[in-house]
């Protein structure tokens, strides 16, 4: 199959006989026929005419296993993708195979009915988004999950970077924000015994080809359609990700520092006032630092420190002096 639609993709907007398609490919014509029936009902735009052959009309942006798999060099992250137009929260379903699952098993949904948010909030994910999770294996005891939470966003923050110069700060915990306007979340939970992590399901939702009408009951939110000004390619957004998540998730394990620098360069918490909500409590202080085990350290007072382990952080106005 792939071999049909990525001749095809590489020859998109033009025609391509069906004899020459065959030949090149080494299977009969019907061969190739069958394949494009296929195709369509996938939904790629396929043309055809019995003197031309056929024509992709246009790469569409569907979430497509096939091409995710052809365009990813990952040695273990995305290699098993379970793939739904429709599930109600892709974090639920990873939760329910991440027993037997593969290490770095991508669970993904065109869309979610009952997509989460951290701390119990629900996450409204509607055509054109990213919703994604990964099935993760990691050796390393629960404490250390938070690693792993960080590893995520900055490899996130770092595609957007790459892909589309875009400077996305990571808001503690795990928000990335465009401005003060939110463009991902990540949810990350764990499965563990006391010392032992069994899984750790990572979620990642981007706003990506949204408008801004497909997501009004988000304060303060944004997607990549709005901030570009055109839509992009999910699936290579998809396959950078993961590859970038593959390289910050070794560091994360063998180097930790360095992702820890990364994360801090790319904060938009660090160095400003927040106020941080957990359970009906509040601290606020200047977020100076966040540690080895991803806590944010807070200066409450004159050489006053906390060290705040989760909870929800408003980032707040300066200061007047
Ligand atoms: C947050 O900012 O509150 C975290 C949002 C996480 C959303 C993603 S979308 C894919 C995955 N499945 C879910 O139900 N949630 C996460």
């Amino acid at each position: 199959m792939v071999d049909v639609l990525h001749y095809l993709m590489d020859r998109t907007g033009s025609w391509v006989s069906g004899e020459e398609m065959a030949a090149s490919l080494g299977i009969t014509r019907s061969a190739v026929w069958k394949q494009i029936q296929t195709l369509r009902s996938r939904g790629y735009p396929i043309l055809s005419s019995t003197r031309k052959g056929y024509l992709l009309t246009q790469v569409p942006d569907i979430l497509d296993q096939e091409a995710i798999s052809r365009a990813l060099d990952t040695r273990y992250l995305g290699r098993e993708i379970h793939y739904h137009t429709e599930a109600t929260s892709t974090n639920a379903l990873a939760r329910e195979m991440a027993g037997p699952a593969k290490n770095g098993t991508l669970v993904l949904s065109e869309v979610q009915t009952s997509g989460r948010g951290r701390l119990g909030r629900e996450w409204h994910s509607p055509p054109g988004g990213v919703w994604m999770t990964l099935i993760l294996k990691p050796d390393l005891p629960p404490s250390l999950a938070p690693r792993i939470n960080m590893a995520v966003g900055v490899a996130v923050a770092r595609t957007l970077d790459l892909l589309y110069e875009l400077k996305a700060g990571i808001k503690w915990p795990n928000d990335l924000l465009v401005g003060d306007k939110k463009i991902c979340g990540i949810l990350t939970e764990i499965g563990a015994e006391m010392d032992r992590l069994d899984y750790v399901v990572v979620g990642i939702g981007i706003n990506a080809n949204l408008d801004h009408d497909a997501f009004p009951g988000v304060r303060n939110g944004t997607s990549l359609q709005q901030e570009l000004g055109r839509r992009v390619s999910r699936i290579e957004l998809i396959v950078k990700i993961l590859q970038e998540t593959e390289r910050c998730l070794d560091d994360a394990t063998s180097d930790f520092e360095k992702i820890r620098r990364e994360w801090c360069l790319r904060s938009s918490t660090l160095n400003r006032r927040v106020r941080i909500e957990l359970a009906g409590e509040e601290l606020v202080g200047k977020a100076l630092s966040i540690d080895q085990e991803g806590a944010l350290i807070i200066e409450t007072g004159e050489g006053t420190t906390k060290r705040v382990l989760a909870g929800d952080c408003v980032h707040l106005r300066p200061l007047k002096d």
